[in-house]
């Protein structure tokens, strides 16, 4: 039986963003939050290093605010960096609040280092910071009677005032897949906020978990929103590389604790490309490592922290240590092999400070959104930080105005008369390895016009197949998925190819220098016609 079910705000995703916004709602409003998966599903889950913010009494926040500008090779927009450098002490404070365990050392937060830090700056529980604050805030949301969780629900598509033919241009809500059910409901919201995390799955080897399908970016472009900076997809230098690893990172902090990067035979090479070798920013690293397994031939590069004590490591690193262990790797006696891998979307769905987006009742937050922090590449920890002060921006722009009154119209259930069960599951498992084998071959750490222009090629083609498998056949979770990052890929593609310059993330032979001026890459969705 199709429900049509209304709340005041609905929250797609459950995540550090979109878990720290309902919490700052709950006194005010009826919320839904919902996840694709369980509450972990996403990439919070899997934070490792920490959470960027000034705590130290000998670093300002201009240091802070002038090492994530360089980091994102200025392309960052000064306002989002400003704002969220001013907010990062109060957003740790807050999730110590909310109870999250942050490691101590003599009774004082201690500070780790990451890549592009002038300074100690990470606040971290060990090496599971994402775990930690997912847990604390997890135990909050389902203490609040004001928030109902729906986990295994999927939300297909927005529901706006243009597609149902009507004037204005004002979200109503969503369409909703229950995973286990397969039955789709309508979910009306006077507010909607995408908190659906990233799209790094669109590559063959990435850090992220399985829904890392962008559907958020998806979703905000097939209903109007304009995306910026796909290009920017982030590979992060350390993700463990062994058969049995899927998707492990190795963090940042291992370097920033003293953790070498070696060659196969066991020399450093990184002061060969930088003078802050190890802890330059993460698009030198990786593209250092790339360039230097390419030259090698080799599988894999090594990361070394054996030289620290045994009870150091063990103690900052307890979950790395624990991992590499189970698969034969004792990381206090030798170097841990070690590959880049697809780890963050710096682009995403254009929002001001406050979340808002280019419709109404509609707004992004956490990785989905594009706010102009971290410009070409993003400074180590400062996504974390991103969620919750975006977070609590967007929470007092949504509180301010719930009084409101809103009459919804009549919105139609989802429409399934004209589809039928698919016979042919396999293909979308085959389109699925395909899309991420040619964005790991022609869109990754180094690009040229020419192998832009072959994924575009491909693009098209399988957007194609899907869009037909789309129209024919019932949908599920899998093809959900892969519709979201086919499109995506080619927002991804497409901003690549309109680059016509090298900067941060962004690496092509065809032009391998920085243009003269910095300027965002925004794709706007008109007349957009699927595909
Ligand atoms: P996520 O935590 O990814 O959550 C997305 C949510 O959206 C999930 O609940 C998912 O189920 C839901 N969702 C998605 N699509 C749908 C849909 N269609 N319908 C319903 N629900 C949907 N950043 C740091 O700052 N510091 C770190 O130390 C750090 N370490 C990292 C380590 C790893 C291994 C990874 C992968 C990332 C790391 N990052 C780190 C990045 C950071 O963790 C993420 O950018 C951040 O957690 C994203 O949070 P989010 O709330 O935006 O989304
Ligand atoms: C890490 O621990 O290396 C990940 C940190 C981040 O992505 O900011």
């Amino acid at each position: 039986m199709k429900a049509q079910r209304e709340f005041d705000i609905l929250i797609i995703g459950s995540g550090a963003a979109g878990l720290t916004l309902a919490l700052k709602l709950a006194t005010n409003a009826r919320i839904a939050v919902l996840s694709k998966g369980d509450l972990t599903s996403g990439s919070t889950w899997l934070a490792q290093g920490g959470v960027a913010a000034v705590v130290d009494e000998t670093d300002i926040e201009q240091n802070h605010a002038d090492d994530t500008l360089t980091a994102g090779s200025y392309l960052s927009h000064s306002d989002a960096v400003t704002y969220t450098v001013e907010n990062a002490r109060e957003s740790v404070d807050w999730l110590i609040e909310q109870g999250v365990p942050f490691s101590k050392e003599n009774g004082q937060l201690h500070l780790t280092k990451e890549g592009g830090h002038s300074h100690r700056r990470i606040i971290h529980a060990a090496d599971a910071t994402g775990k930690a604050i997912l847990q604390s805030l997890i135990e909050k949301v389902q203490a609040e009677p004001a928030i109902t969780l729906f986990q295994q629900s999927v939300a297909i598509d927005l529901i706006t005032t243009t597609k149902l033919g009507l004037s204005g241009n004002q979200c109503l809500g969503a369409y909703i897949l229950n995973n286990d059910t397969g039955v789709i409901d309508v979910f009306k919201a006077r507010h909607t906020v995408l908190a659906t995390g990233g799209a790094s799955k669109a590559y063959l080897y990435t850090s992220n978990s399985d829904g890392a399908s962008g559907d958020g970016i998806a979703m905000a472009w097939r209903s109007g929103c304009r995306v910026a900076n796909m290009e920017f997809n982030q590979f992060h230098p350390t993700c463990l590389y062994h058969p049995q690893a899927k998707s492990f990172l190795v963090s940042e902090a291992v370097r920033g604790e003293g953790g070498k990067l070696q060659l196969p035979d066991g020399s450093a090479f990184m002061h060969k490309f930088d003078s802050r070798a190890e802890l330059a920013p993460r698009d030198i690293v990786a593209r250092a490592i790339d360039h230097e397994m390419k030259r090698l031939g080799a599988d894999c590069l090594y990361l070394d922290i054996s030289h620290r004590d045994d009870d150091f490591i063990k103690s900052h690193f307890p979950t790395i240590y624990q991992r590499c262990q189970q698969l034969g790797i004792d990381i206090c006696k030798q170097p841990i092999p070690i590959v880049p891998a697809a780890h963050y979307t710096c682009g995403g769905v254009m929002t001001d400070i406050n979340g808002n987006t280019d419709i109404e009742g509609l707004y992004a937050i956490g990785e989905t959104a594009f706010t102009g922090l971290h410009g070409a590449n993003r400074l180590a920890s400062n996504s974390l930080l991103e969620c919750i002060v975006f977070a609590s921006a967007c929470a007092k722009e949504i509180s301010g105005q719930l009084d409101t009154k809103f009459y919804y119209p009549e919105i139609p259930s989802w429409d399934e008369s004209q589809v039928t069960d698919s016979d042919e599951d396999v293909i979308i498992a085959h389109n699925w390895d395909e899309l991420r084998r040619f964005m790991w071959d022609y869109v990754g750490i180094v690009r040229t016009d020419k192998r832009l222009q072959r994924a575009k090629h491909r693009s098209d083609l399988l957007q194609k197949e899907i869009a037909d498998y789309y129209s024919n056949y019932k949908i599920s979770k899998d093809l959900l998925e892969l519709r979201n990052l086919a499109l995506v890929s080619e927002l991804m593609i497409r901003s690549a190819m309109l680059r016509k310059e090298s900067r941060g993330l962004h690496f092509t032979l065809d032009y391998p220098q920085l243009g003269p001026q910095p300027r965002d890459t925004i794709l706007t969705p008109i007349n957009y016609q699927w595909p």
